[in-house]
């Protein structure tokens, strides 16, 4: 520990004191007019006229930019390609199979215009939903500029999700066009992605046109004045498209998220708010310059794609590096070597991928040489210290600091994190160490008072910042209700959290029904309405179980309805219909047939109790922070609880 500490680089830019970070915070937090009209200065404005920052009545809440009109895709391209970034590679993209494409600045500005065109011949207007189902190919970020240059909102579906998930979205955003390719290629396997599409469009009302990228070589099937291929319509397109000027507030995109109900949340985000925060957090926590070679290696199907493989990058005219398939296929130096190959500078992953790689051994990393690398990022879940150590040692090579970012969908971008493009702080592993600029974050007890030094307690935000999500789609009241009332007039994440004596921040995991698996956020009520809708689940719970790679994986608990009994084949249907109904990253991994769930008094399902059993802990281990219940009763029910799944696992064998 000492010796990573020590080892820290030092430069002029890089300044390791904590009094420069928190002068810097203090000053943006005693006035956020200032401080941010300053910092938008930097970017492009078609009207800037009026108030950065607004506090709206409803305290939670600030209108930011709200009378000043600006354009995202001008501010991502336009602005470059008036300038001598014009030719600058934007992207360098490789396909799984080795496939490669590199677009400039103009280049992707020319796409950009054509793709736009097209989406207004087919009567996409401002304000009109798109949603995007593509693989991790540039006609995914094409079209995500196509559309927010004219205004429309874009809602972009992880590929990995399955057809009643997309429907699902489709229909709560009332999507009027689809945007999909025939198909995609994971781990050297062909998916057909238009049919899941095709699928998912049986249970929608709201789409009129589906648009077809073509990517493979196989026959798809076209509907006949539904579908058409982009490669026929782009021929007539324009190769101009002007920017729709739109208001600070104007919705850019919508991007769905697991809550604590069945129903996933539309977070949407607003137009200059968004763009601001994704360009000024590019800056501070990757401190990025025209030099780099930043690779943020995330799907862009997720919030940390939208921000920091389009957008971010994007708006502060970096180079980046894309890569469409598996990290470790064909062989588990992938990354490694297209580190190598590239030249990257800043590499941006989760804990889970580099608990896999540790998995495959430093062997694979040792093969190559990584010393173009000068910062390191991690985002999605807590990163544990061993992860740590070991992505500083064989990754860093001992000398580049680890940027452990934490964030949300909700936030879209960074709020705490070492900064090295401000200062940097000596880091400790495990630590997301302070909030950026603008970040208010504090930790309080459930009593509503802030928490002691190293006492665990809840993360919250108590003011607006730019980046700070507008709404949930169609459900303003849900927005306010599940954000902003557990501690009125503060945000609340839904995360557990501890400040060290150093005021070093620690985020400790969900302390909400939500799991994070392998990154990937999932509602256990989700997983639960799945199952109760096949006609032997009378009742069932899931929950997050430990797991050494994917920090938690779902495991479910059913009790079936009289006439059903256990079997094995009645375990593999039910993790089958997950799998159909939202996609595998959500199958459990394990499912128990059970014939009583433990609750509380008032119904209740004790989840801290199932998790204790399921991980075999003892019920010391358990947590009341959030329950209700008594250590008493939370006992009992552990004890009962424990025989009932052995007694029904029995009768199984
Ligand atoms: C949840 C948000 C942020 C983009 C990807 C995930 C957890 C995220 C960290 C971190 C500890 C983290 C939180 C948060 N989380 N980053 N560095 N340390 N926990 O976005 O799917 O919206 O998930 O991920 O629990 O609430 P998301």
């Amino acid at each position: 520990m000492e010796k990573i500490l020590n080892a820290l680089p030092t430069s002029k830019t890089i300044h390791p004191d904590v009094n420069v970070l928190k002068d810097v915070h203090k000053r943006s937090l005693e006035n956020p007019e200032l401080f941010w009209q300053k910092f938008a200065d930097e970017l492009f404005w078609y009207e800037k006229n009026g108030l950065a920052f607004q506090p709206m009545e409803e305290p939670p809440y600030a209108k930011w930019f709200a009378s000043m009109k600006t354009n995202i895709s001008y501010n991502a391209l336009d602005r470059h390609v008036e300038s001598w970034r014009k030719n600058k590679v934007a992207y360098y993209w490789e396909g799984e199979n080795g496939e490669k494409r590199t677009l400039t600045y103009y280049d992707l500005y020319r796409e950009v215009n054509k793709f736009a065109s097209v989406l207004r011949s087919l009567g996409v207007r401002k304000g009109d939903r798109v949603t995007i189902y593509m693989p991790m190919i540039p006609e995914l970020l094409i079209s995500m500029l196509a559309t927010v240059r004219i205004g429309a909102i874009h809602s972009v579906i992880f590929a990995g999700f399955a057809a009643q998930a997309i429907a699902d979205r489709v229909n709560d955003s009332q999507s009027k066009v689809i945007i999909t390719a025939d198909e995609s290629y994971r781990r050297g396997k062909t998916i057909e992605i238009k049919g899941v599409v095709d699928e998912a469009l049986k249970h929608t009302t709201t789409v009129e046109k589906v648009l077809v990228v073509r990517r493979g070589h196989n026959i798809v099937n076209m509907v006949e004045d539904r579908d058409v291929w982009y490669h026929e319509l782009v021929e007539s397109a324009d190769a101009y498209v002007e920017p729709e000027k739109l208001d600070g507030m104007h919705p850019s995109f919508i991007l769905y998220t697991s809550g604590t109900t069945g129903k996933p949340k539309g977070a949407t985000h607003g137009t200059a708010g968004y763009m601001v925060w994704a360009y000024f957090t590019q800056k501070v926590v990757f401190d990025v310059n025209d030099k780099d070679i930043f690779w943020c290696a995330a799907d862009v199907g997720w919030i940390t794609g939208h921000t920091y493989i389009v957008y971010g990058p994007l708006i502060s005219g970096v180079t980046s590096l894309i890569y469409e398939g598996a990290p470790d296929y064909p062989t588990p130096d992938r990354w490694w070597d297209m580190i190598e190959r590239y030249g990257v500078t800043i590499f941006y992953t989760s804990p889970t991928s580099i608990r896999m790689h540790m998995k495959h051994g430093e062997s694979w990393a040792k093969k190559h040489q990584l010393s173009t690398l000068r910062i390191l990022g991690s985002v999605g879940e807590p990163i544990n210290p061993e992860a740590w150590s070991w992505y500083y040692k064989y990754i860093g090579q001992e000398k580049t600091p680890i940027v452990d970012t934490w964030w949300q969908t909700e936030t879209g971008g960074i709020m705490i994190s070492p900064q090295p493009g401000l200062a940097l702080v000596p880091l400790k592993p495990g630590s997301a160490t302070f909030p950026l600029p603008g970040v208010d974050a504090d930790v309080y007890t459930e009593d509503k008072m802030i928490a002691k030094p190293d006492e665990k307690g809840y993360l919250v935000i108590r003011k607006p910042w730019p980046g700070e999500f507008i709404t949930i789609w169609g459900d303003h009241e849900r927005f306010k209700k599940t954000y902003f009332t557990k501690f009125p007039g503060f945000y609340y994440p839904g995360d557990f959290a501890m400040k060290d004596s150093d005021g070093y921040l620690w985020l400790l995991g969900r302390a909400d029904e939500v799991l994070k698996v392998a990154g990937h956020r999932i509602g256990t009520i989700e997983l639960e309405n799945v199952l109760i809708s096949h006609p032997a689940v009378a009742e069932s719970a899931v929950i997050g179980k430990a797991d050494p790679i994917k920090m938690q994986v779902p495991v479910a608990f059913v009790i079936l309805r009289p006439g059903y009994t256990p079997s094995p084949q009645l375990r593999v249907e039910l993790i089958n219909q997950i799998r159909q109904a939202i996609g595998p990253i959500a199958a459990p991994q394990a499912l128990y047939f059970v014939n009583k769930l433990p609750k509380t008094r008032s119904g209740k399902i004790m989840r801290r109790v199932i998790g204790a059993v399921a991980e075999e802990r003892n019920i010391g281990d358990i947590t009341t922070l959030e329950d209700e219940t008594s250590v008493e009763e939370a006992k009992k029910a552990y004890e009962e609880f424990k025989l009932e799944i052995l007694s029904v696992e029995e009768n199984l064998r």
